[in-house]
């Protein structure tokens, strides 16, 4: 028998990355193809610890180039496909969705058409609790009506259910996760945490939309990747997994706690306008992914203090990225709303 091989769309990103350096650990005899087109979000530096060689390939590439999906499926023959590949930040998709709908519709529509043709073991759609939309009570299981409202919640749905109707109707054998927000090592710093983070080490104000009591799930990233690793080999085809680690916190207290762990004033909390179509609440019921033999492995608070920790270690990591693209976008997001 041949060596596994595991093609990794956006394998340059937050979770990618991880997910890349979790295979290398756990599954160390699989070969690991990246495809990533390195948008602002994706860095090659990213994966700089991992050969290329036998084990681990680069490739930079766009999932709708389907010409170029195509040959690459025709030379590597993937066992497994896990599509990462996707524009990830809400505040963009409000800017403008255009991008969204062509990598996170037509760019999974794009690896499913290659795979009906070319075939592959398992396909595993990567994505998200948004598409369920706001839970003001309870927990939204796997066979809930999805209510996307935001343009990047509205996108990610569109490519889980052009995924399922390639299943049904094609017989692709696909698999979705469904994760909650994720947070830890790698993570652009556009994102709450990582932007609180860095923020506050520059005693910088700390944007906090609306009221702060908005509700999010938090699962850390290495808990998020090890429940894909297992949803790919155990998960039953045809099925989405919720994962979710049931920390539920309110945006509002997780800032004090990094603040907290900075040795930082609460003063540098800064209340702005709120998000347009801003979700109060996530919540998911991972009962079916618990079933399944996953617990997470992190409990919320020592995980926090850890990513602190990174960010505080790798400034070399973040300093260049926040005074690049990201300075253009801070000053059109938040511009106005920090006067
Ligand atoms: P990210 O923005 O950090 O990384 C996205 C990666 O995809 C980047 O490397 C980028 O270069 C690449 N990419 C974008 N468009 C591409 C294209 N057309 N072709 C090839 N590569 C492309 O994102 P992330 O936070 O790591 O999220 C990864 C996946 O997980 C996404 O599908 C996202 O929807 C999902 N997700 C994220 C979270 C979270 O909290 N971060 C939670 C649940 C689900
Ligand atoms: O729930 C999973 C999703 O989590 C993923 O699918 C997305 O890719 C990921 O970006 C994330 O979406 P959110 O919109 O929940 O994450 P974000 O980090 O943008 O915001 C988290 C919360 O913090 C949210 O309630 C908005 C708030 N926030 C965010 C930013 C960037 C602020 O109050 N101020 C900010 O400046």
């Amino acid at each position: 028998m041949g060596r596994t091989t595991v093609l990794v769309t956006g394998g340059a990103g937050f979770i990618g990355s991880n997910f890349v350096r979790f295979l290398r650990t756990h599954r160390p005899d699989y070969r690991v193809v990246v495809l990533d087109k390195l948008t602002y979000a994706g860095r090659r530096e990213n994966l700089a610890d991992i050969p290329e060689g036998e084990y681990f390939r680069f490739v930079r590439g766009d999932i709708a180039d389907r010409p170029l999906v195509d040959a690459l499926f025709a030379e590597e023959r993937p066992d497994f496909v896990v599509n990462f590949a996707a524009e990830t930040h809400v505040d963009r998709s409000i800017l403008e969705a255009g991008e969204f709908i062509r990598t996170d519709i037509w760019g999974t529509w794009v690896l499913l058409e290659v795979v009906r043709h070319r075939g592959t073991g398992r396909f595993l759609q990567v994505s998200t609790d948004e598409v369920y939309g706001e839970i003001l009570e309870g927990s939204a299981s796997e066979g809930d009506p999805l209510a996307p409202r935001s343009p990047y919640a509205a996108s990610k749905a569109g490519g889980d259910l052009m995924a399922l109707a390639y299943h049904e109707t094609f017989g692709v054998p696909v698999l979705i996760t469904r994760g909650a927000n994720t947070f830890g090592p790698y993570q652009y710093p556009e994102k709450f945490i990582p932007l609180f983070i860095t923020n506050a080490i520059d005693n910088e104000p700390l944007p906090l939309y609306g009221d702060g009591r908005q509700v999010r799930d938090w699962v850390y990233v290495l808990d998020h990747c090890a429940a894909i690793d297992l949803v790919l080999h155990e998960g039953k085809v045809g099925q989405v997994y919720n994962v979710g680690a049931g920390n539920e916190r309110q945006n509002i207290e997780v800032a004090r706690l990094i603040l907290r762990l900075l040795g930082k004033p609460e003063s540098l909390i800064r209340p702005v306008a709120d998000r347009p179509a801003h979700d109060r609440r996530y919540s998911l019921d991972t009962s079916r992914l618990r079933a399944l033999g996953w617990a997470p492995r992190y409990r919320f608070e020592e995980a926090l203090a850890e990513t602190v920790r990174w960010y505080r270690t790798n400034e070399g990591w973040w300093r260049p990225i926040k005074q690049g693209e990201f300075a253009e976008f801070y000053r059109r997001n938040y511009g106005h709303r920090l006067g």
